[in-house]
């Protein structure tokens, strides 16, 4: 039995459907059970409980060999926090491996580091020493930013003015993978022992700024006007301000402003020696875009 913690998510809701598709049994943790219905047709057995209380993870954890983490407190509902889901949250689950002797497959962050600007990556940081210093049998997927969280948070914000919002001056290279690519990986570590022990970073095929990304978006909605921005000095004002009250808020400002500034490219290179068969999306792909990019027939 497969444990899915965060199997209703973006990322998760993939995985779960994958593994299940591969004819493995697998069990889907969440707060709310409504939240796991389009999961359905995967056959799935669905249990709730709650990341941050461990005796709510006894049930789910009966009879499962591996347990899948793709939880995140950077957003979302209900008061959550990198601190308390990341690091803390994901804790309770190494324990609850532990203990049921279980693997664990923790999907993490490219980047994460004890001195991280970004609290989500000391926090995922936290967590992957924890579990590597528990005994329990792992291996560490570590992402970069998911193109479609991206794609669709530039789509949202150009529905009013047509042109999509970008923070900050967006000219900084990004690495950008699909979460198609991200499940695809996850999928075959968790049937792979040989694994084990190891940390795997999977990345996307391109670096892209968010103008960049921004100038796809706008083209696929057949638009051509340049994207908004939010100058930092304000990205910075609304950290102290809103980012006090709405910490929420707050932390993505701050990771806005993160991104805008440091190094947040990768070279897919390893992963792809490690697993030479995994899709490589790209955003235009994801953006139907393949057709406009490829050149034309007969064309040198
Ligand atoms: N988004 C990115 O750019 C990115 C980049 C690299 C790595 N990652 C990592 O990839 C993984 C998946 O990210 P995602 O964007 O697919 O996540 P997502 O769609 O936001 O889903 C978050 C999941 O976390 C679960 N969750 C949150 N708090 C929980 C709690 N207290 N107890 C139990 N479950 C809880 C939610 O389950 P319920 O709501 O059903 O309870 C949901 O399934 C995360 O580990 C994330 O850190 C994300």
């Amino acid at each position: 039995m497969i444990l899915v913690a965060g199997g209703t998510g973006r990322l998760g809701t993939l995985v779960v459907r994958q593994l299940s598709e591969a004819g493995l049994r697998v069990r889907v943790l969440t707060r709310d059970p409504r939240r796991a219905e389009h999961l359905n047709a995967a056959h799935v057995e669905v249990v709730t409980g709650d990341v941050r209380d461990r005796r709510s993870l006894a049930s789910a954890f009966a009879g499962v060999d591996t347990v899948v983490s793709a939880v995140q407190g950077f957003a979302g509902k209900g008061g959550v926090s990198p601190s308390s889901i990341d690091r803390d949250g994901n804790i309770n689950l190494i324990e609850a491996a532990r203990d049921a002797g279980a693997d664990m497959v923790l999907v993490s962050v490219i980047g994460a580091a004890a001195n991280s600007p970004m609290e989500l990556f000391r926090m995922k940081y936290a967590a992957e020493q924890r579990l590597k210093g528990s005994g329990v049998p792992f291996t560490i997927v570590r992402a970069s930013a998911f193109l479609e969280l991206w794609i669709e948070l530039m789509q949202d914000t150009a529905k009013r003015s047509g042109r999509p919002l970008v923070f900050g001056r967006g000219n900084n290279p990004i690495n950008f993978v699909s979460v198609i690519d991200v499940a695809a990986l996850v999928s075959r570590v968790v049937a792979d022992p040989a694994k084990r022990g190891l940390s795997l970073e999977i990345g996307g095929p391109d670096n892209l700024s968010f103008n960049e990304l921004a100038n796809l978006v706008q083209r696929s909605a057949g638009r051509s006007k340049a994207p908004r921005h939010v100058p930092r000095p304000m990205l910075r004002a609304a950290a102290e301000t809103v980012g006090r009250f709405k910490p929420a808020v707050g932390r993505q400002v701050r990771a806005a402003l993160v991104m805008d500034s440091s190094d947040f490219t990768f070279d897919r290179n390893a992963v792809e020696e490690a697993y030479a068969d995994l899709p490589r999306t790209s955003a235009e792909s994801l953006l139907g875009q393949d057709q406009a990019r490829a050149p034309a027939a007969g064309s040198p």
